[in-house]
């Protein structure tokens, strides 16, 4: 079962996410670009906080660092207490797997699966029995208010009710973290605040969520907004 936020804080201190002068340059042929110059943060177990910055600031390559689906060129990265440069392929994904849900703008939903199967599909790269699989699946889908669409397709589904099977998807694993890239930036401005509220509600079972976002408004409906510009703080 997990934690109360009141419990989690309590036991905090622990950074969930900790990044010391990442630097992170694409090369592509000549050309270099220096996406991160040099990013020092933490994330302590339980915040709800936002990277907010104007596109090409370097959010999306950041979050591809705390999600351990890309390395740095330098400096270090440290997730749930493990230096993640000291790890192998495997061992990073077996992490990624255990600590971290992703919830992006464009869903990355399965369209050939319902939307119990899509939800599902975390806890069978776990090889948890379909029977419990589809009780937990039901369980997540219930919390994100959509019980009674799971045998519907995404096709059939509005984009706020995609983004919360996203999100039940996120959440099935009970990952420590939960990494949302623009979660609300293909919705309208109302359907945004409802997944907002659905993130603030899951951040109260102890969950760290980490939202990436150009969205000023959204940068301050967080507990905390960590600002970045051309790949610096700011
Ligand atoms: N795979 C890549 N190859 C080369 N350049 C990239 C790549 N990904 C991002 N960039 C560049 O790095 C910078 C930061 O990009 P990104 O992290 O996607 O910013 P944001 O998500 O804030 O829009 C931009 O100049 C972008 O063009
Ligand atoms: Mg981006």
């Amino acid at each position: 079962m997990r934690k109360a936020k009141s419990d989690a804080a309590s036991t905090a201190s622990q950074a969930v996410v900790e990044l010391t002068d990442v630097k992170k340059i694409y090369s592509m042929g000549d050309a270099e670009v220096q996406a991160l110059r040099g990013v020092s943060f933490k994330v302590e177990q339980g915040e709800f906080i936002s990277i907010m910055g104007p596109s090409g600031s370097g959010k999306s390559t950041c979050m591809n660092m705390i999600g351990c689906l890309d390395r740095p060129t330098s400096g270090v990265v440290k997730i749930d207490g493990r230096e993640t440069h000291l790890m192998n392929e495997t061992e990073l994904a077996v992490l990624r797997n255990k600590t971290i849900g992703f919830v992006f703008q464009q869903y990355h939903l399965i369209p050939s699966m319902t939307v119990i199967e899509n939800v599902m599909l975390p806890l069978k790269y776990k090889r948890f029995p379909r029977e419990d699989r589809y009780e937990l699946a039901r369980a997540a889908l219930k919390k994100v208010g959509l019980e009674n669409r799971e045998n519907h397709r995404p096709n059939e589904l509005s984009g706020g009710q995609k983004q919360r099977v996203a999100i039940a998807r996120a959440i099935i694993a009970e990952p420590k973290i939960i990494l949302a890239d623009e979660p609300t930036g293909a919705l309208d401005t109302k359907t945004g605040i409802q997944v907002m509220d659905l993130f603030r509600e899951i951040n109260k079972t102890g969950t760290t969520i980490i939202i990436v976002t150009h969205d000023p408004g959204i940068g301050k409906s967080t507990e905390r907004c960590i600002k970045i510009l051309d790949g610096l703080l700011c």
